[in-house]
């Protein structure tokens, strides 16, 4: 047994660093699902993602309501109409090999209560955007994005425009059902990623990072009639209920999505057992590279239906199913320089510049090298063989140097003591892997605080985008937030490149951002580590902007999901007089903050508390826990105070008579079947 004053340090240190771990991959979220712009390869976010699973899995009752590994993606952008699923559009659980994917049987065996694999179903993972339609009477008539998984956004138009989605249902000898509610992935192919880079690097236009950015974007388009132009294709892999429909196998399903007219995945395959999987597995890995749209791995699904709705899902994934992942997709090049970025909050992050070399497919000439400790840790040095990787194809990172192929005479990585951009000296704070530029003058973060809140995560301001911002500073019109409000279009129109109208336009858009709501404000001001997230979380507790003004960090602490680190961060902001003056400055241009909604989600067994006695006979105890999670409901390990609800089934032994004597309302198990019925 370790020491308990030991103990106690491990768990402080394993608490400060999920917190931690869930900030970073929040905003990571938000960069993906929100922005359709990461800005770490998918092989780094699975392994936080992983740190944070695993760590939770040793500290259970660290766990919190709102950690990522309890939610799906990421809340949608308010410009397109919110549509709630009616059923949630969940998350998959990741595979990295061959042991996980047998672990991921075992599992439900374990839960089934069996040792015999179930049939399944394997199919090519496509990395595209999950959507949903929905046919009435087979008629296409909503269509939205997946969201953070309960609500998505309502894209209709947009998905009207893609040639693979019926307007109706073919119908033969089946007629679909009232409602249906088809769901799949909406891609870009290779090619068609390529040709839409190229046509944008014509017109002068940025261009997209991978196809699935491409897609991301090309949906999310305010104008359908530019979806439109976009080779977008549309997948079919399931329906959020198949029980109106007359089949009992997800290869059926997909055999009566294709008879309605749908196109499926191809090289989808019934498996009797693990073997058949494994060798699916391998060979949609070999061909992945011939494909011509990007896979990243592969997805097992138990194939009967009834089993599937028996087995259920977890917060964030359906217990029937893992995605297995492919392996990253690695290349060898020099490293022949490193540059340092400074970000908006003052961090200084390398970049790798390299040899130019294809990696996937795609050519790489910079990757993320994070930050100086990956450096040292790596022992990276000018001139090094370096193995190049792009994993999930985003954004390529430096895995390791080939120190084979030293020659000698290879130079030290020399890191700066001083902003590259304001020559401030940098400092680095204990527990931080980057180094920062103290300076908040600095023109480099001023620059990117200021597109930030143009940007789609600020205010969204149309026009106001990166090249409009660097233009605005460079010539003078801007140098910090209100100057923004102060802009008149006489001046905008003067701009090379600009005219009467586009600049007519942005003062518009300016003065539409001119009262948005305290979440939308909280998240543009750039503030160090409140993202949009935890913006939501601040304005839902504090009512107005002056609140925040006034609240100590204690005040903080209180809100729930806010830890140390963030509320730190919100005092230094807030006591900052630039800050005070700032906030001055817009209210005398008219600024103001408009109002939140309150968001109403009610489970029907939330705020009860469920404990169990006795062996079940019906279902095991681990899917009884997993319905009353599912229904907002609370599981108890032992008897305590909170406890509502004692669920008995055969010989339930002392707990029932100390229940009876607590007050607590004791149920049988069909007592309990019939609530959770009732409930559903
Ligand atoms: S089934 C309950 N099948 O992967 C989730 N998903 O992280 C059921 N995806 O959002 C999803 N190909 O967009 C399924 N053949 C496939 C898929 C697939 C790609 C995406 C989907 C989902 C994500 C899971």
């Amino acid at each position: 047994m370790m020491p308990p004053l030991l103990q106690a340090a491990d768990r402080e240190k394993a608490r400060r660093r999920l917190a931690e771990l869930r900030e970073l991959i929040r905003y990571h979220n938000h960069r993906y699902y929100v922005l359709d712009d990461p800005e770490i390869p998918d092989a780094e976010y699975d392994a936080l993602f992983r740190e944070l699973q695993e760590l939770e899995g040793q500290y259970p009752d660290l766990v919190t309501a709102d950690s990522p590994s309890r939610q799906v993606g990421a809340e949608p952008l308010s410009q397109f109409a919110p549509v709630p699923h009616r059923l949630p559009m969940l998350s998959l659980e990741n595979a990295f090999n061959e042991g996980e994917i047998s672990d991921f049987l075992l599992r439900l065996g374990r839960f089934l209560n069996t040792d015999q694999v179930p049939e399944l179903h394997a199919e090519p993972k496509l990395d595209g955007l999950a959507v949903e339609l929905v046919y009435e009477d087979g008629l296409f008539t909503l269509g939205s994005t997946r969201g953070d998984g309960v609500t998505g956004e309502n894209i209709t138009a947009n998905l009207a425009t893609i040639a693979t989605i019926p307007r109706r249902l073919q119908t033969g000898a089946d007629k679909p059902p009232g409602r249906l509610e088809i769901r799949g992935e909406v891609c870009l192919s290779i090619a068609g990623f390529k040709e839409l880079n190229r046509r944008r690097a014509e017109a002068g236009e940025t261009l997209f990072a991978n196809p699935r950015n491409a897609a991301a974007g090309s949906l999310r388009q305010l104008d359908p009639a530019i979806t439109k132009t976009r080779p977008l294709e549309f997948f079919a892999y399931g329906a959020a209920d198949s029980s109106e429909l007359k089949v009992t196998t997800q290869a059926q399903l997909l055999q009566q999505l294709h008879t309605f007219g749908l196109q499926l995945i191809p090289h989808g395959r019934v498996c009797p057992d693990l073997a058949t999987a494994l060798a699916h597995f391998r060979f949609l890995a070999e061909q992945r590279q011939q494909m011509p749209y990007e896979i990243d791995g592969m997805v097992i699904k138990v194939n009967d239906l009834a089993l599937q709705k028996r087995l259920g899902a977890k917060a964030r994934s359906p217990r029937w199913a893992v995605a297995a992942k492919f392996a990253a997709v690695q290349a060898a090049t020099r490293l022949i320089g490193v540059e340092f970025q400074v970000g908006r909050t003052g961090a200084v992050t390398p970049v790798a510049i390299l040899e130019p070399i294809k990696v996937g497919g795609a050519l790489v000439s910079r990757a993320t090298l994070h930050n100086e400790d990956e450096i040292k840790r790596k022992d990276l040095r000018l001139g090094d063989t370096v193995l190049v990787q792009r994993a999930g194809e985003v954004i390529p990172e430096v895995v390791k140097p080939v120190t084979a192929q030293r020659r000698g005479d290879e130079e030290a990585i020399a890191l700066p003591s001083h902003c590259p951009e304001c020559g401030r000296e940098l400092v680095r704070k204990e527990g931080e892997a980057a180094r920062r530029c103290p300076n908040p003058q600095c023109p480099a973060q001023r620059l990117r605080a200021l597109i930030h809140f143009g940007s789609k995560a600020g205010l969204d301001i149309d026009g106001m985008g990166k090249k409009a911002v660097e233009l605005l500073v460079q010539n003078g019109l801007v140098g910090d937030i209100p100057d923004i409000y102060r802009l008149r279009s006489e001046q905008l129109a003067e701009l090379p490149g600009w005219g009467e109208k586009s600049a007519a336009k942005v003062c518009e858009a300016v003065a539409a951002a001119k009262n948005p709501k305290l979440a939308r404000l909280l998240a543009a001001l750039g503030i160090r580590h409140v993202g949009e997230v935890n913006a939501q979380v601040l304005a839902r507790h504090f009512p107005s902007l002056e609140a925040l003004q006034q609240a100590k960090e204690e005040d903080f602490l209180e809100v729930e999901g806010i830890g140390p680190q963030v509320a730190a961060s919100l005092v230094t902001f807030f006591n900052d007089p630039a800050t005070a003056a700032m906030l001055e400055q817009l209210k005398e241009l008219g600024f103001t903050v408009s109002p939140e909604e309150e968001p109403a989600r009610q489970l029907p067994l939330q705020g009860r508390v469920f404990l169990f006695t006795g062996a079940l006979s019906e279902i095991s105890r681990n899917e009884a826990k997993a319905r009353v999670k599912e229904l907002g409901g609370q599981v108890a390990t032992g008897l305590n105070r909170k406890v509502t609800h004692l669920v008995c089934g055969d010989k339930p032994g002392s707990k029932l008579t100390k229940a009876r004597e607590m007050g607590i309302t004791i149920l049988t198990e069909a007592e309990f079947d019939r609530l959770l019925g009732g409930a559903i």
